[in-house]
């Protein structure tokens, strides 16, 4: 199963960065289990010709995969327009708005996305759903000042119903910090949503940072099968 699914996310990896990757870019590396196929693929063909590229990371992982593959480091203070970014979903719906942040990055992916030209999302087919909350069942990852976590949990509930959620860290006792040092708190939530509204009602209380809910940002996502085919949604 989990072999099926490797075979997917290379399969997206590689056609997203075959179509989409161009010398002399600037490009946005996403976070995730998925990005690093996308950053095998694009070191590979470096080497066989230098691609002359400056790499964005969205995360500490992002940056360590830029360097261990040798690829060009940059940062938005010296690059900031992007031209293409590239990176992995939880979910994506039929109108290519994601649910982000399973594992903990959405803060800078989304940063890294807003300034893209264009987003390419690069994910196994078990991502692939018509409505958000399908397939993903650990809610709307949501990064928030620490020192805010009680107060918005109540009011998360208490505007939107649901259950908000601290997450906790697997191995250590106590939260998950963020690379920026912030909690997260899941959204849970049952049936389907108006995500415009979820998302500014949450994005409007104080001590929230940013959300995972990724709304018309994405330009195509890339969809792999175990078999190596992979469907493009535009
Ligand atoms: C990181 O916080 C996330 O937004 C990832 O991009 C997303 O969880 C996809 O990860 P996988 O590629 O591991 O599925």
């Amino acid at each position: 199963m989990a072999e099926d699914a490797e075979a997917g996310k290379i399969a997206a990896a590689n056609r997203a960065v075959d179509e989409n990757i161009e010398q002399g870019q600037v490009v946005g590396i996403g976070s995730g289990s998925t990005i690093v196929f996308a950053v095998k693929r694009i070191a590979e063909r470096n080497k066989h010709a230098n691609l002359n590229l400056v790499c964005i990371p969205t995360s500490f992982q992002a940056r360590q995969l830029i360097a261990e593959h040798g690829l060009t480091l940059g940062s938005l203070e010296t690059s900031p327009v992007i031209n293409v970014a590239i990176d992995g979903a939880d979910e994506v719906d039929d109108n290519i708005n994601l649910i982000k942040g399973g594992g903990g990055c959405l803060m800078q992916e989304k940063i890294i996305a807003s300034c893209a030209k264009k987003l390419f999302i690069i994910a196994d087919n078990r991502k692939n759903s018509k409505v958000l909350g399908t397939t993903w069942k650990k809610g709307i990852p949501i990064e928030i000042l620490p020192m805010a976590y009680k107060p918005l949990q109540l009011k998360i509930m208490e505007l939107l119903g649901g259950n908000a959620q601290l997450r906790m860290a697997a191995r250590k006792a106590g939260p998950v910090v963020t690379d920026n040092g912030n909690f997260l708190i899941d959204w849970m939530f049952d049936g389907e949503q108006d995500w415009d509204h979820v998302n500014k009602t949450i994005l409007n209380l104080p001590g929230v940072i940013e959300t995972g809910l990724f709304l018309n940002m994405t330009t195509a996502a890339y969809f792999g099968s175990p078999d190596g085919s992979v469907v493009v949604r535009k």
